[in-house]
């Protein structure tokens, strides 16, 4: 039985031998060597350049553009020729619903035609080939690293990237396009500033001069709604107050005894015995809501850090590093009842500190 290289079955090649080889004869003979037997082998298209194999080939070129386009509306789109504040028409006033899931789905669209197309290329345009290998133990000798690397090249050949000049633009453009998004998502978000548009949105909570307190049922909040050393989350009394992600606010009332030591500026937030802070972690934004009412520390289950109420929720332990915000609280008699309303939004940035930098 004679093998691709001439030589016996078995017999070793000198490294100047296969220095000598084509890259598949090379490839064959490394399999040989490693103990790889191809039981089967053909090219998809014997005859190159047949109508089945130009339009095999077009197919994929598609695919591949396709990502490429999807890739270049994403960095399009991100870039801001779709507003963040985009709505599908006729979805009123559902604010920011669909900017997000299209970056997403544009995105997705782009790795799956590259995936896809990659996958049909090996499937439609590579060898057909079927291989059985026999392990064997320790590192192999330099004459089976050069016919290991003449696999390599040769299975690159297979690709047919030489001569598929179609292929090859098409991917480098889906692919050139895709490698460009995390640049272009790490670059964008340094340098576009996110609170554009009227409202500032990452500097404002729907919390404005005489807006209701509510609980998450729409309840109004009265002062006489809460023992001494209560706590309950309550929200703004607006549309959509109580799903917007600034909102969620701590409502104290503070124990006979207790009293803030408020920073400057803003001594009058409170009201009677009670005081209302940002229930938003100043780390990284969980809800820090477990309150221990004899010693007036509120803790964040995420990564432990505790808020001083009494010192004005400054933060005493953990990450943390600035005092959760404070709403200034007043009330308002409706039907002989006082209920809460605030006095104005929260002066500062709710949430993680990183938002406060001007
Ligand atoms: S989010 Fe609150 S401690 Fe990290």
């Amino acid at each position: 039985m004679s093998t691709t290289h001439g030589a016996a079955p078995g017999e070793q090649l000198t490294a100047e031998e296969a220095a000598q080889l084509s890259p598949e004869e090379a490839m064959m003979a490394g399999a040989e060597a490693d103990g790889v037997y191809i039981v089967h082998r053909r090219d998809r298209f014997p005859i190159a350049g047949t109508k089945a194999e130009k339009r095999a080939e077009r197919t994929i070129a598609i695919i591949f553009l396709i990502g490429f386009l999807a890739a270049v509306a994403f960095i399009v789109v991100f870039c801001g020729a779709v507003p963040f504040e985009w709505r599908l028409p006729g979805t009123g006033n559902q604010n920011y619903r669909y900017f997000t899931p299209l970056i997403g789905g544009l995105l997705g669209l782009s790795l799956a035609c590259i995936g896809i197309g990659v996958v049909l290329w090996a499937k439609w345009l590579l060898p057909e080939e079927e291989a059985v290998q026999d392990r064997h133990d320790g590192a192999s000798d330099m004459t089976a690293q050069i016919l290991g690397a003449g696999t390599l090249v040769s299975g690159f050949e297979d690709l047919g990237i030489a001569r598929r000049s179609m292929l090859k633009s098409t991917l480098g453009l889906a692919g050139g396009a895709l490698a460009a998004v995390p640049l272009v998502a790490l670059i964008g978000a340094m340098i576009k500033k996110p609170n554009r548009g009227p409202r500032q949105s990452l500097f404002h909570t729907p919390f404005e001069a005489g807006v209701p307190l509510v609980y998450y049922d729409g309840r109004r909040v009265s002062p006489d709604d809460l023992l001494p050393g209560g706590l309950a989350t309550v929200f703004p009394g607006v549309e959509g107050g109580t799903k917007d992600a600034d909102s969620p606010t701590l409502l104290i009332r503070l124990r006979p005894g207790q009293a803030v030591k408020a920073r400057k500026g803003q001594a009058d937030f409170g009201w009677g015995d009670y005081v209302a802070f940002s229930k938003i972690c100043t780390h990284a934004g969980c809800p820090a809501s477990l309150y221990e009412q004899k010693t007036g520390r509120l803790l964040c289950p995420c990564h432990q850090s505790q808020f001083d109420v009494l010192q004005d929720a400054k933060p005493v332990f953990g990450p943390a590093t600035r005092s959760l915000p404070k709403l200034p609280l007043n009330v308002e008699m409706v039907d002989g009842r006082q209920y809460f309303i605030a006095r104005d939004d929260y002066p500062e940035a709710i949430g993680p500190s990183f938002w406060e930098r001007p």
